[in-house]
C-alpha cells in the first residue's frame, strides 16, 4: 500500500504542484447537487496550501468530447470549491494549456489556488496525447493525482502527467485504495460481498472475480432474477437477462468449487408494474406468477442476508438489492444497509461500499454516513474489485494499481 509517494514525500512550498481531482459533480442549472467529490478533494488542496504551494487544480467535467462545450465549463465547480474551502478564492483560467493558463499560472503566489478549465475541452486528453501532457506538465513542478475516481482512465491529466513530472497520491486518492485495501486486499475474514443493480451483463467480470476472493456473495436486485432462472425458477415478467442463464449458471458452480456461499433471495416483493402505489405482495421467489414481477427482497430474505453478513468481519457493497429509486421498493435495500450500518457504528464489522447507483441507494437509506468508507468512484471502484489495474494508479506506483489475486 505505501508504494509510492504522498504528499508527506514533496516539498511544496513556493513550488507549483498540479492536482488532477475528480470536480465531475452533478451540477443542475449552475447548481451543484451533491458535492461529495469537491469535499474530498478539498483536503488536498488545503493542506497544498497551508503548505505555501501554488495549487494548480485540473479536473474533467462531463463528457465534451474533445470540445469546448459551454455548458460543461468548470467555472461553477471553482466557485463550488471555494465555497467548500469557506470563501478561500479560487482563480480560474478559461483554458488548461497555451497562453491562458500560463500568465494565470505565472500570476500566483504561494498558497494561491487556481483552477484551469476542463480539461476534456482537449481531444489530447482523453487520447493521453504525449504533447498535450507536456503542454500539461509546463505548468507545473510536481504533480499529485487525487482523483481515484478517474484512475480507470488513461488520460493525459491521469496517467501520463505522472511520468513527465515528480508524482504522489493525494489524501483522498490515499483514502480510496486504502478502504479498498482493507475491503478485499487484505481484509478481515470472513468477508462477504453484496452486489445488486439491474444487469449480470455489466458486473459479470465483477461476480466471477468476487466468487474466488470472497466466503459469502449476496446477490440481489435484478440480477438476482437470472440467477433464479438459472436455478430454475420462473420470474414472471421480471427483468431478466436469459441469454446470461448459462453464465448465471457457471458462476453458480464456480461459487460451490470455491466454497463461496452465494446467498439469493428466497422470498421476493412482487407486483404486476414498477409503478408507485401499486399493490404488492411478498411471496417465496419460487412462486412468482406468470404476469408479476419481481421488484425487490422480501424482508425474510433480508434479514437472512444480514444473518450471514452478521457473521463476517468485512463486507464491501455495490447496487441496490431492488428497484429502490421506487418506494416502497428500497425496503429491501434499506432493511439490508441499515443493518450493515449499524454492524459498522458497533465496531463489528468494516463495511465499504462504491459504484454507480450506490451512493444514491445507501444514502435513501439514511445511512451513507454510517459505513466504513463510501466511495465516490463508480467505473474506477467496479474496475478495482474486478481485479483490474488502474492506470492512474499504475503510473503512481505499480505494485499497488490492482486488488491482489
Ligand atoms: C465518473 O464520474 O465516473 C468519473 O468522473 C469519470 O468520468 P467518466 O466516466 O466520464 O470517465
Ligand atoms: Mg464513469
Amino acid at each position: 500500500m505505501t508504494n509510492f509517494a504522498t504528499l508527506d514525500d514533496l516539498d511544496v512550498k513556493g513550488r507549483r504542484v498540479l492536482v488532477r481531482s475528480d470536480m465531475n459533480v452533478p451540477v443542475q442549472d449552475g447548481v451543484i447537487s451533491d458535492a461529495t467529490r469537491i469535499e474530498r478533494g478539498m483536503q488536498t488542496i488545503a493542506e497544498l496550501s497551508a503548505a505555501g504551494a501554488k495549487v494548480i487544480v485540473l479536473s474533467h467535467f462531463r463528457r465534451p468530447l474533445g470540445q469546448r462545450v459551454p455548458e460543461m465549463t468548470l467555472l461553477p465547480v471553482a466557485k463550488g470549491l471555494s465555497n467548500a474551502l469557506d470563501g478561500k478564492p479560487v482563480a480560474f483560467a478559461e483554458d488548461c494549456v497555451g497562453e491562458v493558463a500560463e500568465n494565470a499560472v505565472a500570476a500566483m503566489k504561494d498558497g494561491e489556488i487556481l483552477m484551469l478549465e476542463n480539461v476534456r475541452f482537449h481531444k489530447g486528453e482523453e487520447a493521453n496525447d504525449p504533447e498535450f501532457a507536456k503542454s500539461l506538465a509546463a505548468l507545473g513542478d510536481m504533480y499529485v493525482n487525487d482523483a481515484f475516481s478517474c484512475a480507470h482512465r488513461a488520460h493525459a491529466s491521469t496517467e501520463a502527467l505522472a511520468n513527465l513530472l515528480p508524482s504522489a497520491a493525494g489524501r483522498n486518492m490515499e483514502a480510496e485504495l486504502s478502504a479498498l485495501d482493507s475491503a478485499l486486499g487484505n481484509p478481515e475474514r470472513p468477508v462477504a460481498a453484496v452486489v445488486g443493480g439491474a444487469k449480470i451483463s455489466s458486473k459479470l467480470e465483477l461476480l466471477m472475480s468476487l466468487v474466488d476472493k470472497v466466503d459469502t456473495l449476496v446477490i440481489g436486485g435484478a440480477m438476482a432474477n437470472t440467477f433464479l432462472q438459472a436455478r430454475g425458477f420462473s420470474v414472471g415478467t421480471s427483468l431478466c437477462e436469459p441469454d446470461l442463464v448459462s453464465m448465471a449458471r457457471t458462476i453458480d458452480l464456480r461459487a460451490s468449487a470455491t466454497a463461496c456461499d452465494l446467498v439469493l433471495p428466497f422470498e421476493v416483493v412482487i407486483a404486476e408494474s414498477l409503478t408507485e402505489g401499486v399493490a404488492t405482495r411478498t411471496i417465496s421467489a419460487g412462486k412468482v406468477p406468470e404476469d408479476m414481477m419481481i421488484l425487490d427482497v422480501g424482508p425474510a430474505a433480508a434479514s437472512e442476508a444480514v444473518r450471514r453478513l452478521t457473521l463476517c468481519k468485512t463486507v464491501v457493497w455495490n447496487g441496490p438489492m431492488g428497484a429502490f429509486e421506487v418506494p416502497p421498493f428500497d425496503m429491501g435495500t434499506n432493511a439490508m444497509a441499515q443493518a450493515v450500518g449499524t454492524l459498522c457504528r458497533q465496531g463489528n464489522l468494516l463495511a465499504v461500499a462504491g459504484g454507480g447507483d450506490t451512493v444514491a441507494a445507501l444514502t435513501n437509506a439514511g445511512v451513507a454516513k454510517e459505513f466504513t468508507y463510501l466511495s465516490t468512484a463508480g467505473g474506477a471502484f467496479l474496475e478495482w474489485l474486478e481485479g483490474k489495474v488502474l492506470p492512474g494508479v499504475a503510473a503512481l506506483g505499480e505494485t499497488i494499481a490492482k486488488a491482489p489475486a
